[in-house]
Order: structure tokens, then C-alpha cells, then sequence
């Protein structure tokens, strides 16, 4: 095993220098621990000694003592040792492992886990050039063979390597290979997989992993480790146009003003002519300054802060272009999206998109299909769970400049993250941008909100009544209305059960209908607003994410969230409709509070006890509270 590097003395200098020089493969393995995946890698970190010496007598030891591999070393051992000691760590999904040959150094990312395979394949295969699928040659192209070429044929990994794995067991039979080779290059195929090499293995004896196996005379190909040394990598991003996302605007005084970030693709020197996107202003470089000095050329990769010859502005988040062939820039796309969250994806609720280095809220829309990952079908849903992958439309709150995920992976690419709990819940690629979005513009009306507003004598304001069914919301604002009215206030009571005979009789009780419902509400009761009207809202409204797009949409300002406030034993004894009885036989289902949550406001403007209140005297309180606040004209 000689092919293998490790220091044995002498210049440490001259050793780390030859280690920088060679290049660098990144690849994933795909595959179970049924399939060999863990002996595969336990294998090739054993041969190229880049384990420790302690690591290595608790294998030798553990080998021992179980008896897996009869006295043999057993390499599966180690690796679930190392998967045990990252289990402990919990958060990290996917272990990364270093290693090297006197050709190359490589990273491969383990990607364990069935759970949650997309999000750790897709977390490893972000910056992967090479993919390892395993096949257990007794069992052929399985579904999840099938299933981890698609992701990874999705995340752009432009190498694939078949590894059919355990031919000792099949009896090193050629006609065995070539007929799972032409059953995967049939799949591959209709998928528009490239670049597959098929190799003939067995990880446990060590056949064709990296000396050539005396067992399979028959097969003329390159061992697994041949190729990984060989496949020629990186897909020459400096060759393309100038792009760099803007990480943090340096400032130290008032002489210099640099933008640090990440060359995405291209080249760039003192001279070139840059645009900032999205503002589209021009500029050219003064400098190219890094912690070693000044640059006269930087390429792609590389981190730098950037001088500019004008005193333009740009900020986190802004992407330098070259001038004359820069991005796109929109703020509807379609998209692919790999859901990666336990909560279900929700069409219109809004999440919070990054995108390079740039972040803003935005809306992922109704599915226009998702894709069985086990079959490759598109099939009609409303959500996405945990793994499933499915494509859509992305508006964004503010223009992104951005490239298709096909073309750049920084730029094309951003994550869904929740707005509450602040987790990742999504992984989308960038297909392209919607036309509509460039041609519909806002117009601007000579006669708006104040001057309506001014005529009506009246502060336009929401009321936003939130709570159980049968909490009492729709009778407390009717009495609202009334005396709002009384006192010549111009009011429009929007009743969930009313609208749902109108406007939104296409939806029912799901959580992904209850979105699209009150995304349409505070629709309506912005433009509401905006005609200068003081509108009641009564909606159950159960989700919290929904409440503040309303709240957002509307305008902090003018938005008065109201909780009505009963416990669900009070609302289940009143019944008025007789829903909760039907409920509770299982005649109804995702009922609020039985067979579907209901997020209680945190910071709600009011909360009315209907326990200590009756409808009457909440009605006043409410009508005070907006006196107190002067949303109303003095009588
Ligand atoms: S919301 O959750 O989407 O805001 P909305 O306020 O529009 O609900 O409608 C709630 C009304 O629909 C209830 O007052 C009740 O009369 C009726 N309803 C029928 N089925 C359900 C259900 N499964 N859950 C809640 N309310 C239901």
C-alpha cells in the first residue's frame, strides 16, 4: 500500500507544501450499511492510514473479539464506532473525512441515516463533484438506488460512480455485473444522468478497491481508487463570468471602504468594470485586498474585499457582477424544492429565503406537482413532508440577483428557514425566473388611503379577531360593528363562515387551506384598509405564522390583533353548531382544537376572558381600547 501518503519525517514543510499542490476531490457515498457503504469507507480510510493509533487498536480489538470477519479486520466496525461518537453530537448530519493519495486529497462526506436522506444529501452533495452509489450485487438497482441518483443527478453532482459492490458473493459472475450495469444505465438514462463508470467490487475482500482484482480477470476498467484519482474535477467556474455575493461591507476608516465576500465564478482584476446588483450601479475596481496582500488577480473560490473607484453603495447581500454580462435579477421564480422540515412545507406561509448572502421573506406556492422519488412520477399535492421533493413558484419580498442552479450552485440555490423556530426546513434550486414578475408593475393612485381616510374621519384600521370556534368571535365583533357604526365609523365585518360561502369556497380545513384562507383574508383586508375602512376580521386563524403575515401585510400600525379568549371545555359545552359533538365522534375531522392545533397569540393588542366578560362588555372594552389609541373621530 505504498500508493498511500504519511509523514515520516524530515521537511514538514516541504510535506504540507506538496499536499497543498494536489488537487482536491469532494464526493459522497450514497448507500446503507447493508450495502457496504461502511466497510467501503472504513477500507479506504485504513489504506491511506489516516486513522489513529487508538482508533486502530479498538479495531483490532473490537475485529477480534466479534469475530465478524473471521480474524480479520472489520471495517464496518470502525466506521459505525466513528457514526456512534457523532451520534453524541447530534446536530452534525454529515461526518466529513479527509484523506490522501500521492495523486490527490479527498473529502468524503458520510451521509448517514434513512430518515432524513434528503437533507443529509443534499448537505453533502452541495459541494460534491463525485457521487459513490453502492449496489449490493445480489440485489441489484433497488429503489433506493434509484432514489439516491435522482438527488443527486438533482444537486448537480456531475460524476457518479456505480460501485456493485459484494461480487465475491455473486462469484465474481461477469454476466451478474454487466446485466446491473445495463439495468442502471437504462434508469440513469431516462433521468438524463451523465458520466456513470460502473466498477466491480467487493469492499470486504478488497477486490478492485484499490489493487485490481485477480478474481474478475474479465473486467478492464479502473479500480475505485484509479478513478477517484483520476476523474478529472472541478467544473472551471473561473472561466465564467464575474460574481461575487457580498458577505460584509469592511469599513476600518474613513479612507477605505472594501466589500469582502467569495468569488462565485469568473476572474477579476484591478481595471475591471463591475455592476452591483440590484441597484445596477457602476463602478471600476481600484483593488483586490486579502490578508496577504493585494491581489492582481483573483479568481473564483478565492475570499477578498473589493475597492471601488465611486463611492457606490452596496450592502450584505448584493451581488458585484462584471458590468458587461451581469445576473438576472427577479423576485418570482420557479423552483425545486427538497423539503427538509418535520412540519409540513405550506404553500403561502411565509418563510424566511437565503440566497447566497442575501436574506428576505418569501412564499413558496401552491405545489404544481411533486416527484415520487421512488419512481420518478409527478403527482398532484398540497404540501410536502420530511424528504419530499416537489416543484413550485418563489416570491420574494425584494429583488434577488441570481443565476439558474444549473449554471451556479451559490447563486442558484437558497434555504427555507422557518420564521419561529429558526430551523433550515428546505433546500431550493433555481430553475428560472417568472416573466410576469418584470411586467406587472405597482401603480400609483392620485386619490389613496389618507385622503380616503381623511374623508371618512376615520384612522383605517384591522381588527383581527382570533380564537376556538365558538369562542364568541363572531358575535363580539358584530356588536363591535354595531356600535363602531353608530358612532358614523365606515366598517366591513369579514366572518370566516361567510367568506367561505364566497370568495374562499374552494378551501376546506387542512393546514395547507387554512393558510391559503387567511393569506386571502388579510388580502382583502388590506385592500380594505387601503379603501379607508375599519375591518373586523373573524377568523379562527389557528396559526401564529399567519397572523403576522396579516399583521405585515396590513401594517403594524394598523392592525389590532384580539384574542378571544375561551378555554376549549367552555366552547365545547356552549357547541352552538354542534361541530364539537361531531368532532369528537370523529365525524368531523382537523377540527381547531380536537384534530387540529390552535396557536394561542403571544402579544396580542387585546385579550378578552369571555369567563370574566360578557359579549356586551368586551364590546365596549374593544371600542375604548381604539378610542384610547384615536383610530376613531371625535363625536
Ligand atoms: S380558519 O381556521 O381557516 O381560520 P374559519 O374561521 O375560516 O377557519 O372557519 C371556521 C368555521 O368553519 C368554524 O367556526 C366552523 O363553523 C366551521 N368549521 C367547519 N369545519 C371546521 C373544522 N374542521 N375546524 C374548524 N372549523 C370548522
Amino acid at each position: 500500500m505504498t500508493r498511500f501518503v504519511e509523514f515520516q519525517g524530515g521537511d514538514v514543510d516541504a510535506y504540507l507544501a506538496a499536499q497543498e499542490n494536489k488537487d482536491l476531490l469532494r464526493f459522497i457515498t450514497c448507500g446503507s450499511v447493508d450495502d457496504g457503504k461502511s466497510t467501503l469507507i472504513g477500507r479506504l480510510l485504513y489504506e491511506s492510514k489516516m486513522l489513529f493509533e487508538d482508533q486502530l487498536s479498538a479495531l483490532e480489538a473490537d475485529s477480534k473479539r466479534l469475530g465478524t470477519q473471521g480474524g480479520n479486520l472489520d471495517f464496518a466496525l470502525l466506521v459505525d464506532g466513528l457514526a456512534a461518537e457523532r451520534e453524541q453530537g447530534i446536530t452534525i448530519d454529515v461526518a466529513y473525512r479527509a484523506f490522501a493519495t500521492s495523486k490527490r486529497k479527498f473529502i468524503v462526506a458520510d451521509t448517514p441515516g434513512h430518515e432524513q436522506y434528503t437533507r443529509n444529501m443534499a448537505t453533502g452533495a452541495s459541494t460534491a463533484e463525485l457521487a459513490i452509489i453502492l449496489i449490493d450485487a445480489r440485489k441489484g438497482v433497488l429503489t433506493q438506488t434509484r432514489r439516491h441518483t435522482f438527488i443527486a443527478t438533482l444537486l448537480g453532482i456531475k460524476n457518479l460512480v456505480v460501485c456493485i459492490n459484494k461480487m465475491d458473493l455473486v462469484g465474481y459472475k461477469r454476466e451478474t455485473f454487466e446485466a446491473i450495469e445495463a439495468d442502471y444505465r437504462a434508469f440513469a438514462a431516462s433521468i438524463g444522468a451523465k458520466n456513470i463508470t460502473c466498477i466491480p467490487a467487493s469492499a470486504l475482500v478488497g477486490d478492485n478497491i484499490i489493487d485490481r482484482s485477480a478474481n474478475m480477470g474479465w473486467y478492464q476498467g479502473a479500480t475505485l481508487m484509479g478513478h477517484l484519482e483520476t476523474v478529472p474535477v472541478g467544473d472551471d467556474q473561473s472561466a465564467k463570468p464575474f460574481r461575487m455575493p457580498v458577505q460584509w461591507v469592511n469599513r476600518p476608516d474613513q479612507n477605505f471602504r472594501g466589500f469582502a465576500g467569495t468569488i462565485a465564478s469568473g476572474t477579476l482584476k484591478p481595471g475591471d468594470e463591475i455592476r452591483v446588483l440590484p441597484s445596477g450601479k457602476i463602478s471600476k475596481v481600484t483593488r483586490i485586498v486579502t490578508y496577504d496582500g493585494d491581489l492582481s488577480e483573483a479568481v473564483a473560490d478565492q475570499a477578498v474585499t473589493i475597492s471601488f473607484a465611486d463611492e457606490i453603495d452596496a450592502s450584505r447581500g448584493d451581488v458585484i457582477c462584471a458590468a458587461k454580462s451581469p445576473l438576472e435579477v427577479s423576485s418570482q421564480f420557479e423552483v425545486e424544492v427538497l423539503w427538509m422540515g418535520d412540519e409540513a412545507m405550506l404553500p403561502g406561509r411565509p418563510y424566511v429565503i437565503k440566497s447566497g448572502t442575501k436574506t428576505l421573506p418569501g412564499t413558496l406556492d401552491k405545489l404544481k406537482y411533486k416527484i415520487n422519488v421512488n419512481t420518478m412520477e409527478h403527482a398532484a399535492a398540497e404540501t410536502l413532508t420530511l424528504n419530499e421533493i416537489g416543484v413550485c413558484n418563489l416570491e420574494l419580498d425584494g429583488p434577488l440577483a441570481f443565476a439558474p442552479y444549473t449554471e451556479n450552485k451559490t447563486l442558484g440555490s437558497f434555504i427555507v428557514v422557518d420564521r419561529f423556530t429558526n430551523t433550515t426546513v428546505g433546500l431550493g434550486l433555481i430553475h428560472f425566473a417568472l416573466r410576469r414578475a418584470a411586467n406587472i408593475h405597482w401603480q400609483a393612485m392620485d386619490v389613496n388611503k389618507s385622503s380616503r381616510a381623511v374623508l371618512l374621519r376615520q384612522k383605517p384600521t384591522v381588527l383581527w379577531f382570533t380564537g376556538l370556534s365558538g369562542a364568541g368571535k363572531s358575535t363580539i365583533a358584530n356588536l363591535v360593528e354595531k356600535k363602531l357604526h353608530s358612532k358614523g365609523q365606515l366598517t366591513y365585518l369579514l366572518d370566516g363562515d361567510n367568506v367561505r360561502h364566497g370568495l374562499n369556497r374552494d378551501l376546506g380545513f387542512t393546514d395547507a387551506d387554512r393558510v391559503e384562507n387567511i393569506r386571502r383574508v388579510a388580502e382583502v383586508s388590506k385592500l380594505m384598509t387601503d379603501a379607508g375602512l375599519i375591518t373586523l376580521v373573524s377568523f379562527i386563524s389557528p396559526f401564529r405564522a399567519e397572523r403576522l403575515m396579516a399583521r405585515e401585510s396590513v401594517g403594524k400600525n394598523e392592525f389590532v390583533e384580539i384574542h378571544i379568549d375561551t378555554s376549549l371545555d367552555e366552547a365545547e359545552k356552549r357547541d352552538v353548531k354542534g361541530l364539537y359533538a361531531k368532532a369528537r365522534k370523529g365525524e368531523l375531522k382537523n377540527f381547531t382544537g380536537i384534530s387540529s392545533p390552535y396557536e394561542a397569540p403571544e402579544n396580542p393588542e387585546l385579550r378578552i376572558d369571555t369567563a370574566n366578560l360578557s359579549p356586551e362588555e368586551a364590546a365596549t372594552e374593544i371600542v375604548k381600547f381604539l378610542e384610547q389609541k384615536g383610530r376613531l373621530a371625535a363625536t
